[in-house]
């Protein structure tokens, strides 16, 4: 029996998606990568979403067997929309996966997580031999933490014993992440807060200093993963 409701298939991407030519062009790159039989990890954000419209639209045309596995609720939405087949990380280890930045330095390490999302990403991307980053000029830093915070996932509880933590770190400034359309803070798809922490410089093993403080989930620094990025 199907539903007669509509909300999945009226679903839009909720803001404006800035430089939305650029990104579809890189869209029909990442679709053009696609095999039969790929199973593909679909991270999260507006340049994601672009890339998803064209996955759709070349599996839908080549009538190709794909599967992916998406990093958040919104592109799992999205796909279901468009009709993409989905599996999860018990079914099946992605091929490859794409997904979005925030910010990328000259070597390659990104800051992640304005959408939240970081923790699955990060899972599919550790996950995955190939990881396609698609980013437009703006994302380009000589240091990580110039424009961005770096977002981590904290379980409730932890909050204040993170946030000092994260201090003694180097952290300057913490703040808790608030909700847009809820009051008070927003909660990931995992339950957990987001606490924006802002750094002067980001040393290499920041990322593994951060999920040392216990009451860590995920932080959005990957830190020298083996990433290819595609430039809009
Ligand atoms: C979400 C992410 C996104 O990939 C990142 O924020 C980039 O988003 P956009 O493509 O909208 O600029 O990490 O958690």
């Amino acid at each position: 029996m199907n539903w007669t409701n509509t909300i999945i298939n009226s679903l839009q991407w909720s803001d404006t998606i800035t430089n939305r030519e650029r990104k579809e062009k890189v869209a029909w790159e990442i679709a053009g990568r696609i095999k039969n039989g790929d199973v593909i990890g679909v991270g999260s954000g507006s340049t994601v979403y672009v890339a998803a419209l064209a996955v759709a639209k070349r599996i839908k045309a080549e009538n190709l067997d794909v599967q992916v596995i998406p990093a958040s609720a919104e592109l799992s939405m999205t796909c279901t929309q468009l009709g993409i087949p989905q599996t999860t990380l018990w079914e099946k280890k992605p091929d490859w996966t794409f997904d979005g930045a925030d910010e990328v330095d000259p070597q390659k390490s990104l800051i992640k997580g304005r959408g939240g999302a970081m923790f699955k990403e990060k899972l599919l991307i550790a996950n995955s031999k190939e990881t396609y980053i698609l980013v437009d000029d703006s994302k380009f830093v000589d240091q990580l933490g110039s424009k961005f915070p770096v977002p981590v996932e904290v379980f409730p509880n932890a909050l204040l014993y993170v946030e000092e933590q994260l201090k003694l770190s180097g952290a300057t400034k913490v703040v808790l992440r608030m909700a847009k359309g809820k009051d008070g803070p927003i909660f990931t798809e995992n339950g957990n807060f987001v606490l924006d922490a802002w750094f002067d410089s980001i040393p290499d093993n920041m990322e593994k200093e951060i999920k040392k403080i216990t009451g860590v989930i995920e932080s959005g620094l990957f830190i020298g993963y083996n990433v290819n990025i595609l430039s809009l």
